[in-house]
């Protein structure tokens, strides 16, 4: 499997990373606009491969898609990254440019290649790449529920306190800090429902502090974070590879599931080697339905902004 990364910032060098370390793709390219910066981020991965176990191949380039060409995945990470007290949705106007025609230049050189959307904001983003596509939308998928995940599943284990390999649980909605709905009425520890070691209160603190995960980071990194999303990414793509049928809450591209219309949002899918390859109705209370409807209409209202 060939894997294209665009943008060598520090989300794409992790995706690279990450992908490479586990081990299942033969080839990751980089590529960016800033002259040589992909070339020494794969150069740099490359030699820890010896060190890290791994025969993946990692070239870099500038801004040269014949590179790319015969790529199976395509992650586009490019734009530009959120600042602290910045929402991902006031990323749009540069972002929308940026990936519009990344999009457009992948799919020149790899006219089958499942697209990965990592660039904010996610949800709109992968609107974006379908209005402007018309690729069949089990080929396009945002990556924001897989991280929201993560880092779900990293507060409810602290507050459980122990392993994150004992919590599961998954995040819907929009990739933002008001439009992710945390699905805890879901989960458990080991099949236990959480609500049996954790009181109300405290299931509503590890819910506000999931939403605002993204945020948190910013204010601590001063730009948006990159291990989980580069881990989350290596995640998605490794299912395709693999194509193990694996459920990620990703953003796809409704028709009529949920009851949601012509917008991309977080939802359960079973991720395979033709990308999404369900997406998965789960029954949701009248109170996660009444979240995931208002959480859409506030990625409608972004969506909105693109024209
Ligand atoms: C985040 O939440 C990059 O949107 C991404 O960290």
């Amino acid at each position: 499997m060939k894997v294209t990364v665009v943008g060598a910032g520090a989300v794409g060098a992790s995706c690279a990373e990450y992908i490479a370390i586990k081990n299942f793709a033969s080839e990751v390219t980089l590529i960016d606009i800033k002259e040589g910066f992909a070339e020494g981020k794969a150069m740099d991965l490359m030699q820890t491969a010896s060190l890290n176990g791994f025969d993946t191949k990692i070239t870099g380039c500038t801004n040269d898609y014949t590179k790319t060409a015969g790529s199976d995945v395509a992650v586009i990470t490019s734009g530009i990254p959120r600042k602290p007290g910045m929402t991902r949705e006031e990323l749009i106007g540069i972002n929308a440019g940026i990936v519009k025609s990344v999009t457009g230049s992948i799919l020149e050189h790899s006219p089958n290649a499942i697209i990965i959307v990592v660039s904010n904001p996610m949800d709109t983003m992968a609107y974006l790449v379908h209005k402007e596509t018309n690729i069949p939308k089990n080929r396009i998928i945002g990556m924001g529920g897989a991280l929201d995940s993560g880092r779900f599943k990293y507060r409810l284990a602290e507050a459980l306190g122990c392993p994150q390999s004992d919590v599961s649980c998954m995040v819907i909605g929009g990739h933002s800090d008001k439009g992710m709905v945390p699905l805890i009425g879901k989960a458990t520890r080991n099949s236990v429902n959480v609500s049996e070691f954790l009181g109300a209160e405290r299931m509503q603190q590890v819910v506000e502090d999931t939403k605002v995960g993204g945020a948190t980071l910013t204010g601590l990194l001063g730009t948006s974070a990159w291990y989980a999303p580069g881990a989350a990414v290596s995640e998605l793509v490794k299912a395709i590879a693999l194509d193990s049928k694996k459920m990620f809450p990703c953003s796809a591209l409704l028709e009529g599931e949920y009851g949601l219309n012509d917008l991309s949002i977080g939802v359960p899918c079973i991720l395979g080697k033709n990308g999404i390859e369900k997406i998965v109705e789960v029954s949701l209370t009248d109170a996660e339905l009444t979240k995931l409807q208002e959480s859409a209409e506030g990625v409608k209202k972004t969506n909105g902004l693109l024209n």
